[in-house]
């Protein structure tokens, strides 16, 4: 209900809300380790309490206007995710981010949610920054923001510890206008 299509391999995008949270905590068990590499959703989303209160606190968001979450779904089944973490409506600026589960890595998933995420942030919202934050030992995400055509501003040096280690932090963007040039190319 409500999804928009990614392609004709079955992939759409949708709401991800907190009568979902079962949903999500499934395809979280699948994936945990995978997506905890770098990120701690998984230590976020333990069990179903936990879990739908993630899932309230975007909601929360949303209704404030402060970020967004949407599933990626493979088929009906939960396999992933986007979000903007932040979301600055006054400033014209947000911060995405996004995961998967394993066995679905690989395919473009991810790219294609985060091109929808990012087209609704500009073109839907008029934003003009998204910026994109990630450690420089997350190669796949960090190919993700390549693949988006995003710039790489700098790194916040040994700026998040995470499992006993301080990771530096790339701070990846792509500006609106830089956006909308890159879609008259690719007509
Ligand atoms: C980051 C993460 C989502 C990237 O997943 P991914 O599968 O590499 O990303 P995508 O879904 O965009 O797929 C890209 C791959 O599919 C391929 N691909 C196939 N069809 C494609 C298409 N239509 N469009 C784009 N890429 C396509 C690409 O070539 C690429 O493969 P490669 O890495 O071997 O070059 C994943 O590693 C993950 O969930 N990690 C754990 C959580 C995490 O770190 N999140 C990011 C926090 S900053």
């Amino acid at each position: 209900m409500f999804a928009i299509s990614l392609g004709d391999d079955g992939a759409e995008l949708g709401p991800l809300e907190p009568w979902q949270a079962e949903e999500l905590l499934a395809h979280m068990d699948r994936g945990r380790e995978y997506i905890g590499r770098y990120v701690a959703l998984p230590t976020v989303c333990t069990d179903l309490p936990s879990t739908r209160a993630f899932l309230q606190a975007y909601a929360d968001k949303t209704a404030a206007d402060k970020g967004r979450i949407l599933g990626i779904r493979l088929d009906g089944t939960l396999v992933g995710g986007v979000m903007l973490r932040l979301m600055d409506t006054a400033a014209g600026t947000c911060e995405a981010g996004c995961w998967l589960e394993p066995s679905v890595s690989g395919r473009g998933l991810v790219t294609r949610a985060v091109r929808v995420l990012i087209d609704w942030a500009v073109y839907e919202r008029g934003l003009h920054r998204v910026e994109w934050q990630v450690s420089s030992a997350n190669t796949a995400s960090i190919k993700v923001a390549e693949r988006l055509g995003m710039t790489k501003d700098g790194v916040l040096r040994e700026s998040y510890p995470y499992r006993g280690v301080r990771h530096d932090m790339e701070v990846w963007s792509v500006l609106a206008p830089e956006w909308r040039a890159a879609a008259r190319e690719a007509r």
